[in-house]
């Protein structure tokens, strides 16, 4: 352990006592009780959804959720979103640097180096249904990875390590891309791009323009990316976390947490957000939805609103409120229905006892689909996008983990209700009807 040991918890049941258990000190956040060897004394924790549970010490992001606080490296996320583009971002996550002038560009260039697609990668994305959903797609491309590039699986060498991690995020927005094309029936191939930023060459990509990206829209963009690029330890990086802990290589992990982070609980939300917006069609039919998403026995929820850590505003999601606001202006249209329907909602749903007494607020999924959807971006290519930016923050927390001596393989216990031991019925003495 890293953290300092700054105290003691002892735990006792009405029968047995237990030894002490360390308390660990926490940088930011609350402290930990070290409780591994609360087995060896004859118990188990139960936790569902791991709501008080810490599985790794991690120097990459924090969250403080009760001042909606986020830090990349100690350093807020709103200066970095101001100051910084994406590249930089990623290469603070993925080496603790934060670089400016030649540092940033060589980082952004030797992920543009790493870029080229292997050539089969394209005919099997190119074999998918159409019809699949592009998150599928991009999850069988990163899975498939580990066939172009054994050299990069040896989980044991640093280098290696570091070197997959750099591929990937250089690979991921154009493999993002050929998922695009196949979904619009059109040829899979990869497209050269007339931007040469990471951000805006995405973008072009996605939109399959040969026209210059606007800078606002690149703006636009990269800030998305800055945005989602970490979040500790969520749905999908735990699941990287966990993959990567049986020695699994970085490419079956990120593949593992695409899949996790697709569900609408998760970055799926942004996809579902619309979908709710566009199902609640104009402001005077708001009420009515705020009341179903009230209704313990319905199962309808406002996407886009609430956290498991956040309980006050969602830094990102003032970010992307901006961000959303500069791209509709550039269009010209400022009074987009969509986002009025959005600022009505959030309006009601903050005044409302049961979002306030809940600390229920906007994430950052609520104006990333409005955002993205003005950006020519499909619907169903939202959670992609945030894909693409979180492939940074897996790596950065799959090349932790290898670098954590006290990483070991993820496998929780469980309290068993089922049936005791019983006899197996022989079925040769079971008489026939
Ligand atoms: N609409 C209505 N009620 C809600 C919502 C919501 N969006 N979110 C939470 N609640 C209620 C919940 O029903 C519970 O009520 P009660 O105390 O009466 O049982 C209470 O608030 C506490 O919520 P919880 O379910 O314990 O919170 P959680 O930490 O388990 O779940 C969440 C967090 C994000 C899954 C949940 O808030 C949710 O489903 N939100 C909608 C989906 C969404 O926007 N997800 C994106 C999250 S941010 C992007 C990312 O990083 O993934």
């Amino acid at each position: 352990m890293s953290a300092a040991q700054i105290d003691t918890a002892t735990f006792s049941t009405s029968s047995a006592k237990m030894e002490e258990f360390p308390v660990y000190e926490a940088t930011i956040g609350r402290p930990a009780i070290g409780i591994s060897s609360l087995f060896s004394q004859g118990y188990t924790t139960f936790d569902p959804g791991y709501f008080s549970t810490a599985v790794c010490e991690s120097s990459i992001t924090s969250i403080q959720g009760d001042i909606g606080e986020l830090l990349y490296r100690g350093y807020p996320i709103d200066e970095l979103a101001e100051r910084y583009t994406f590249p930089a971002i990623s290469q603070l996550l993925l080496t603790g640097t934060l670089s400016v002038d030649a540092g940033a560009l060589e980082y952004a260039n030797d992920l543009d180096a790493r870029s080229a697609v292997p050539q089969p990668l394209t005919k099997l994305i190119a074999a998918m249904p159409q019809d699949a959903h592009p998150m599928a797609m991009l999850m069988s491309a990163v899975a498939a990875l580990e066939g172009f590039y054994p050299e990069l699986c040896d989980v044991h060498d640093p280098d290696s390590r570091l070197q997959a991690a750099k591929l990937l995020i250089a690979l991921i927005p154009k493999l993002a891309i050929l998922c695009a094309q196949r979904s619009r029936g059109e040829q899979v191939a990869p497209s050269m791009t007339s931007s040469t930023s990471y951000s805006g060459s995405f973008l072009q990509g996605l939109r399959q323009s040969d026209e210059i990206v606007n800078p606002t829209f690149e703006h636009a963009i990269d800030k998305i990316l800055t945005v989602h690029a970490d979040h500790e330890l969520n749905a999908s990086t735990a699941t990287v976390r966990a993959v990567g802990s049986t020695g699994a290589n970085l490419f079956a992990s990120i593949a593992a947490g695409i899949a996790a982070l697709w569900g609408p609980l998760h970055g799926g939300a942004n996809e579902a957000c619309l979908k709710m917006l566009r199902l609640m069609g104009s402001e005077e039919h708001v009420d009515q939805y705020v009341r179903r998403a009230k209704d313990p026995d319905d199962h309808f929820k406002l996407m886009g609103f609430g956290h498991r850590v956040y309980k006050n505003y969602d830094p990102r999601a003032k970010i992307m409120r901006t961000v959303c606001q500069d791209v509709l202006s550039e269009l010209g249209r400022d009074d987009e229905p969509l986002l009025k329907l959005a600022t009505k909602l959030e309006k009601i749903a903050l005044e409302d006892p049961y979002f306030v007494e809940r600390k229920l607020y906007p994430n950052v999924d609520f104006y990333s689909g409005i955002t993205q959807n003005a950006l020519g971006i499909e619907d169903h290519f939202f959670t992609v996008v945030f894909a693409v930016a979180r492939t940074t923050g897996w790596a950065s927390h799959w090349l932790e983990m290898h670098e954590t001596a006290q990483t070991r393989i993820c496998r929780p216990r469980q309290i068993y209700v089922g049936e005791t031991r019983r006899n197996t019925p022989d079925p040769a003495s079971t008489t026939r009807s």
